[in-house]
């Protein structure tokens, strides 16, 4: 049989590593990912053939993957976090829709949850996303910046809890003040906003700062921006955030 299991792997820590996870990666004779992620797994991807395809390759990585698993190699393509979560899922499924290849389609394919980073840092941080939320990724490499700004506005309008992902890259920091300036008209200036870098990795920080505070210069692209709705709570003696669902109101 052929399969292809596309698993996520946490946000780094192994104790994130759903068991699903490390089950499949018990299975495959291959692995194809990117080198931070691979480097992360190295504990328990011993005898396993590793692809260390560089950032930027995302579509040449699910390929391999494909083409692996076509061979009948039991293969796993990795994605930190959420596999289906701003990650390489989708890229599979694009190919198996756009290119057709006829090696490709008695490959079974199963695709493995994982912990998102946005639910590590909630969890770090107190219960933020206990209401309506939303995530929004900055990078307008693949999204063109007049959509990104819209739903922006939407979220802020309807004033969901906000996870930025890729809030800053090397080449692009311009994007998350401009989401500040939008923010602060619907949001008041108060509003807490959390920084989470390198959550469950080495050197992990996080931060609390007001909507007004947040300095974009505290931020990098291993970094995750979650910004509170107009209830959420900053209990800033404890450092903990939490956005309440109403049941004060109904007693
Ligand atoms: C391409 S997205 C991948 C998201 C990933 N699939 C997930 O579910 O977390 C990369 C962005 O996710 C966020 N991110 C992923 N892992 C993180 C971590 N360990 N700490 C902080 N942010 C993280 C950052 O915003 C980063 O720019």
């Amino acid at each position: 049989m052929k399969k292809l299991y596309l698993i996520s792997t946490g946000p780094g820590d192994l104790a994130y590593l759903p068991p699903l996870a490390r089950a499949a990666i018990q299975q495959c004779s291959d692995i194809v990912g990117y080198g931070l992620y691979l480097d992360l797994l190295e504990p328990l991807s011993n005898g396993i053939q590793q692809h260390n395809l560089p950032l930027g390759q995302e579509t040449e990585r699910a390929r391999l993957a494909l083409n692996l698993a076509a061979e009948a190699k039991t293969t796993g393509l990795i994605s930190s976090g959420d596999i289906g979560i701003y990650a390489m899922a989708t890229l599979v499924f694009e190919l198996l829709d756009y290119e057709n290849q006829a090696s490709w389609q008695d490959i079974e394919i199963a695709v493995i949850p994982g912990i998102s980073a946005l639910q590590v840092l909630a969890s770090k941080v107190g219960a933020p996303l206990a209401h309506d939320f939303c995530t929004i990724s900055l990078s307008d490499l693949l999204t063109p910046w007049d959509v990104i700004e819209k739903r922006i506005h939407a979220a802020a309008q309807g004033d969901f809890v906000i996870a930025f992902y890729n809030p800053v890259s090397r080449k692009r920091r311009w994007q998350l003040e401009k989401a500040k300036q939008i923010l602060l008209n619907y949001k008041s200036a108060d509003t807490p906003v959390m920084i989470g870098r390198n959550l469950s990795r080495d050197n992990e920080s996080i931060q609390i700062e007001s909507l007004q505070t947040l300095d974009i210069e505290q931020v990098d692209m291993l970094t995750l921006v979650m910004v509170g709705n107009q209830q959420t709570r900053w209990l800033s003696q404890k450092n903990y955030i939490y956005t309440p669902r109403g049941y004060r109101e109904k007693q």
